[in-house]
């Protein structure tokens, strides 16, 4: 079995800084499936959205899921877009636990929104952002586990979902 932990997750919910803290503490690998885009490409996410577009975008995030998917025992971020494609949430689920970090929107906007590198957050008024969350909860709903993010701090995220995992981390082989 591969044997991964996969965070699922609004941008902002916190995936990144989440499952550095959660590899380093189990001693496991780390991947981001945003930052293998933008090294396989050699631009940033947000050149490659207004060079290339999103299509393209989703072509080079299916392929990062494949080859993330394909490791044992790492930790992996995905984008908060990956699970919209059924063949990535496929190869996600396929002998992995998958963890959804839940954000609200103002959260989502403090963390995620001033930094100006998420293509799909520029320009949009909040109602907007509060309608984008609503339409893709529904896409992370089948995680295996749940955690609420807002007002708690990342290390404490980690262990959450280490404590959810425990039973599963145990019997390992
Ligand atoms: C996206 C989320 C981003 C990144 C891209 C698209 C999305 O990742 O993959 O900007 O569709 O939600 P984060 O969730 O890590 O911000």
């Amino acid at each position: 079995m591969p044997d991964n932990i996969v965070l699922i997750g609004f941008m902002g919910s916190g995936k990144t800084t989440v499952g550095k803290i959660l590899a380093a503490n189990l001693g496991w690998s780390f991947l981001d499936t945003d930052a293998m885009i933008e090294e396989d490409a050699g631009l940033s996410i947000k050149e490659i959205f207004a060079r290339y577009g999103e299509q393209y975008f989703r072509e080079l995030e299916q392929a990062a899921v494949a080859r993330a998917a394909a490791s044992r025992r790492a930790v992996i971020a995905t984008g908060g877009g990956a699970v919209l494609s059924g063949v990535n949430v496929q190869r996600l689920r396929e002998g992995n636990k998958v963890v959804w970090l839940q954000v609200g929107l103002e959260t989502a906007l403090q963390r995620a929104g001033v930094t100006g590198d998420r293509p799909l957050l520029q320009g949009r008024r909040q109602e907007e952002v509060a309608e984008l969350i609503k339409h893709r909860e529904p896409y992370y709903a089948f995680a295996d586990v749940y955690v609420e993010t807002d007002g708690k701090n990342a290390a404490a995220v980690a262990g959450e979902i280490k404590e959810a995992l425990k039973l599963w981390l145990a019997n390992l082989k």
